[in-house]
């Protein structure tokens, strides 16, 4: 990309030199940039300048009676406010000199020889005013995603309120009138009401869902040591009930290993997984959910493989977006959230999901996470 002088024009520059001839040759060179230039004869008068100001870039000439540019430079390193401006030492020709900058490669710094020439001076102060452009753009970024992290979590907690509270006295009132008042009631009114009463339900469910899913961008996975055997046990408890309607079972047969995770998540990745593997049942088949473990050098793959009714191959990179749900899904229940939840939870721990399915057969997720 090529950055046009005007786009240095809110950068400003320090030059520090004891001689004002040197000061004003380095002014005559840089003016070009068309940024602010700074000039002071001290270490002392630099300190108080970057107290005031805000420095994309110092020029700082080593040779200096009083405070000599090193000093001065360790002074703005031990300064908070000051240790990130970049420097460039001005000294003069000496190869004995080039050692001494070894100590300060931590920090962003350069030299240039004296007599300075124009075009590498230019060169190099391009080079810093373009890494301080790029810095406070990715600092606007950075608070710019804060920002829109903090919106997403009000967002969340509006859901939450304003959308449950009204959909709960929903809820609450057809209850209270069916229990109340359905003996009265034709079968069509009857059946109108189960409906409102179920719809009802289904969106308090889909809330939930988005609301899970809302809350995985906008909160920091808490990392620790989750043992996942403890957590597919919780899974398989909470899942317990359906199991017992349909007849069907769920296989362990491996050992899982004990990762560096987050443990609520990990809850939601097995959830939805298996949970799908058992809602998706073939009629007449009860459903049969195998976990199983590969272990790789640096990694090791869970399985999770079902007899449901599969899904056509070509749909499966459809069934990772938000609210996509399947033709094969029409008499299931859902809300198209689950498994967009299980692919961010899987890039949230540096893994990768793989899925191959065939209809009518069923379905075997692949999820590859490091150790
Ligand atoms: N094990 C599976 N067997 C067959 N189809 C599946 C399976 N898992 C997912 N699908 C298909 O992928 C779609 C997306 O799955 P996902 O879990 O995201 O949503 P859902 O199950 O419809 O709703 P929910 O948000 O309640 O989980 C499903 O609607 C279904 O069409
Ligand atoms: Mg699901």
């Amino acid at each position: 990309m090529i950055i046009t002088h005007a786009a240095y024009l809110a950068a400003k520059i320090l030059v520090v030199d004891d001689r004002k001839e040197n000061l004003f040759a380095m002014r005559k060179i840089l003016q070009v940039l068309e940024c602010e230039i700074f000039t002071v004869e001290s270490g002392n008068e630099a300190l108080s300048y970057t107290l005031r100001h805000d420095f994309s870039l110092i020029l700082l000439d080593v040779n200096m009676p009083e405070m000599d540019g090193f000093e001065l430079a360790e002074l703005l390193r031990s300064n908070e406010e000051t240790e990130h401006i970049p420097i460039i030492f001005v000294t003069a020709s000496d190869k004995e000199d080039q050692s001494v900058f070894k100590g300060y490669e931590s920090g962003a710094v350069d030299y240039l020889f004296k007599p300075v020439n124009a075009d590498i001076l230019l060169s190099k102060v391009k080079v810093f005013l373009e890494l301080h452009m790029r810095t406070k753009e990715l600092e606007a970024i950075q608070v710019e995603l804060e920002r829109s992290n903090e919106s997403l979590r009000e967002f969340a907690q509006v859901v939450s309120h304003d959308l449950k509270n009204p959909l709960n006295v929903i809820t609450g009132l057809s209850e209270l009138l069916i229990a109340k008042h359905s003996s009265e009631w034709t079968e069509k009114n009857k059946k109108y009401m189960g409906q409102i009463a179920a719809t009802a339900e289904r969106m308090n469910h889909l809330i939930t869902d988005l609301l899970s899913y809302a809350q995985l961008n906008a909160q920091p996975a808490s990392f620790t040591a989750v043992d996942l055997n403890e957590v597919l046990a919780q899974v398989i408890a909470d899942l317990s009930g359906r199991l017992g309607q349909n007849g069907g079972q769920i296989i362990v047969k491996d050992i899982l290993p004990v990762m560096e995770a987050d443990g609520t998540q990990m809850y939601q990745l097995f959830l939805n997984i298996i949970g799908n593997g058992i809602k998706y049942q073939r009629a007449g088949c009860p459903p049969n959910v195998q976990v199983s473990l590969f272990t790789e050098t640096n990694s090791f793959t869970i399985q999770i493989e079902d007899n449901g009714i599969g899904m056509r191959s070509e749909d499966i990179p459809d069934i990772f977006k938000t609210f996509k749900r399947l033709d094969n899904a029409k008499g299931f229940e859902g809300s198209g959230v689950g498994l967009a939840t299980v692919k961010k939870i899987v890039e949230l721990h540096q893994g990768e999901i793989d899925v191959q399915s065939e209809l009518g057969q069923g379905t075997v997720f692949q999820i590859k996470l490091p150790l």
